[in-house]
Order: C-alpha cells, then structure tokens, then sequence
C-alpha cells in the first residue's frame, strides 16, 4: 500500500497535478468525467468525476436504486511551498536565482540544501485564446544554500527566515544560454513565446521512502489521507448500497481554503445540488439527503515527537502505527463531536483498525482544516481525523507504515454504509 502511496505522491508534485493524476486513476477504474460548465445526464451505477481550476475534484457513484444521503471524505491536495514569482529571474551577473514566495506554513529550514523541482501549469497562447497545460521540470533545478556556519555562528541558536532574503532559490550560474523560460517551455512541449503567464511552484523533488516502521516522503500532509481515501473510493463499489459514495480533493487548505475551489467555496454545494436535480430530485430533495449524510474530513495529524513530549496533551498523544487519529477541539477547529466521533468509531470497529484520540494542549492553539470549513456551504454531521505523523509542513515529513492500510480499511467500511437517523435520536449505520 505505502508503494503505491509513494508513487501516487510523486506523481502529484502540485494540486494540479494532483488533480490530474487522481483523475487518471479514476478513468482507469471506470469513472467518467463531466464538466461544470456541461449540461449532466447521470446513469444509474456510473462513476463520475468534475474538476473545478483544474486543482480541486469531486468524484461520485451514483447507485442503481434510491439512496438516503451522501457518504463523502474530503482531503486537500495542496502543501506548504514556494511560488514563483511573475517575473521570475534575478541575476546578479554570477547567479541565476528566482523571486519566490511562501505558499502556506512551511518549516522554512527544511527546505535548504535540499534538491528541488518546479512544477506547476502554465498558458499557452493558441488561435483566440490559450489552453492550460501542466508543467513538470522532474529534474532537480533549483536549491535554496545555507549559510555557512563559518559565517554565521548563531545559525544553530535559533534562526529566523525571512522569505524575501534567505529563501530564493539558486538556479544556475547563468553561463549557459538557456533561460528559465526556455527550460519552462521545453518541458511543456511549447514555444517560449506562446506562454503568456504561469502558476509555477517549487517542490522537494527527493523520493519518498520506506524504512523500518516508517514512511518519509514529501507531501504526505495531505497526500496520504487523499490517496488513502481514493483508494477505499475505487474498492468499496458494492451493488445494494443505499448511499452515494463521494470522493473530494480540495485545493488551497494550506492558505484558508477562501478560493473558487477551496472547501469554502460553493464547489461541494454546486455538485451535491446538481446530482440531485440531474437525478430528478426537488430541492427538498436535496436537503434531505444531506440531512442523512456525512463528511470524514481526513487531514494529517500530530504524533507526540520522541524529542518533545511536552507538546502534546498528556490524555490525547498519537503514535504512529497507533491507527486513525480522531480529532477533537472545544472550539470546533475540528468538527468531531460526540455523534460524528460516535459513528466514525463504530465504522474502525467493524473495519478492525485501532483509532486514537487527539486533542491539542488546552494553552496551545492548533490549526485547523476541511471540515468545519465546508461545513459552511454544505451543513452535516462531520468528523475530522488523521493520520499521526511528525514533522507537519517540513519539505520532508514522517508516518506510521501501517497507517495508510488502516486508513484505506476503514475508510472501504465507511463508503459501503449508509446513515439513518431516528426520531429517538438514535442513529444507525447500515
Ligand atoms: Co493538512
């Protein structure tokens, strides 16, 4: 499973390419994509998949009878990096470098002395108009030095990074005559002049890798959970289901989700709609079955670090290998509650994978995620969980090599369900 998982990754260098590989994924298990902007003729028992920006993504099956509401997981495809700028090359006649800046948290000192890559989309100009087209150098082409310690004795006292001055990266030494552009648009297949603009990234370009109890890749926040739920997606198809399975990659948690395919846009609501009313169904309809539905928000997770201990809260630490961390948070930063965490544990139960509980220290804020996010678009019964790894937002970050299998397990249980709740305040998972 973590093989796949490491291939899935590095195929996935930007959201975008991301969204592209899951797609391709999909195609090959059947699924066929419609468009937004398309009139949808849905088919009892096909699989489909919409993209919006070409960086997020919905996929769905549609059962072949009724069903009662949607049985949905989201998962974000973006990572902390750096973008390049619009004019990208500073020279200063010894060095090519390029004008980037933070997208998202990173831990900043691990992004140096490290092999970087850049990939990204970039226009290219056609008769009225110009079509997108995905861009991946694959080689390592940039590097962002340290200083040496020579020359700043306090480099292990504590740093402090300031993106405009430590973090661009070194490109060449700009002998040769080959520009940054022409090297853009040779991997792309295009002519330099045809690129009008660009959304270009760097990314660690290193393999990911297995090794004892562990696995260390880049990306694995949030890449593993949304292979993991693509994974228990594309298994779980079963005949007699009373749901709708639905499978969401959202871009742009690492920046607040606030964009046009962000969890806090109406992409989620625009779909569940338009399946609905593509299905014959009213408005009503609609809200009904969200009534009887649930989202599995699937975010990484904090495993107590060996080193500092002291971080995590000493009734909710995570291990690695520990299984499905649940997440919890007074304030709601997380959306698990007593029902959502309720339902979802029963769901690792009958699946046979071991869930942990998380909750930050009370004196120390966390971030957040997808789910109470989207929930202000599409309103349900939520629950947010993880997987427990170290090194959140590092260019190279840590999990538990049983993990994923745990997580595509329970998450193949979850799709096959379907939610019912009784007036009792009772509620079955069936
Ligand atoms: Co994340």
């Amino acid at each position: 499973m973590n093989k796949e998982l490491l291939k899935y990754i590095k195929a996935s260098p930007t959201p975008y390419h991301a969204v592209s590989h899951t797609a391709t994924v999909l195609r090959e298990n059947g699924y066929t994509e419609i468009r937004e902007n398309d009139e949808w003729k849905l088919e009892a028992g096909k699989g489909y998949y919409v993209t919006r920006n070409g960086s997020s993504l919905i996929s769905f099956r549609v059962p072949k009878g009724d069903f009662d509401g949607f049985m949905m997981t989201a998962s974000h495809g973006d990572s902390p990096t750096f973008k390049i700028k619009e004019n990208p090359v500073i020279s200063d006649g010894k060095y090519l470098r390029l004008s980037v800046e933070k997208y998202g948290g990173m831990l900043c000192s691990t992004w140096l002395d490290r092999p970087l890559s850049i990939a990204g989309r970039i226009m290219v100009r056609k008769e009225n108009g110009f079509e997108s087209r995905l861009v991946d150098l694959k080689d390592v082409s940039a590097l962002i030095p340290n200083v040496a310690i020579h020359m700043n004795r306090n480099a292990n006292d504590g740093m402090s990074y300031n993106p405009a001055i430590d973090m661009p990266p070194i490109i060449s030494s700009g002998a040769g005559t080959e520009t940054f552009l022409d090297k853009i648009a040779s991997a792309a297949d295009a002519k330099k002049e045809d690129i009008i603009t660009t959304d270009l990234f760097l990314y660690n370009s290193q393999d990911g890798i297995e090794w004892g109890d562990f696995i260390s890749s880049p990306r694995l926040d949030d890449l593993q959970c949304a292979f993991s739920a693509l994974r228990a997606f594309v298994d779980s198809e079963k005949d007699d289901v009373k749901n709708m399975p639905v499978y969401c990659l959202f871009d742009n948690e690492e920046v607040g989700s606030r964009t046009k395919q962000g969890a806090a846009s109406t992409f989620l609501y625009d779909v569940l709609c338009r399946i609905v009313f593509a299905l014959d169904g009213s408005d009503e309809d609609y809200r009904r079955k969200v009534a009887s539905s649930f989202l599995v928000s699937c975010d990484n997770a904090h495993a107590s670090h060996p080193n500092h201990p002291e971080y995590s809260d000493k009734n909710h630490t995570v291990y690695m290998n520990g299984g499905i961390v649940i997440k919890y948070n007074a304030n709601q930063q997380y959306t698990t509650d007593a029902v959502s965490s309720a339902l979802f544990r029963l769901v690792c139960e009958e699946a046979g994978v071991p869930c942990q509980s998380y909750a930050n220290r009370a004196d120390m804020p966390g971030g957040s995620t997808l789910g109470n996010i989207a929930n202000t678009q599409v309103s349900l019964n939520t629950v947010d969980i993880g997987l427990a790894q170290l090194a959140m937002h590092s260019s190279f970050e840590t999990a538990g090599a049983l993990d994923t299998e745990y997580l595509v397990r329970a998450l193949t249980v979850f799709y096959k369900k379907h939610l019912s709740i009784g007036q009792d305040n009772s509620y079955e998972l069936i």
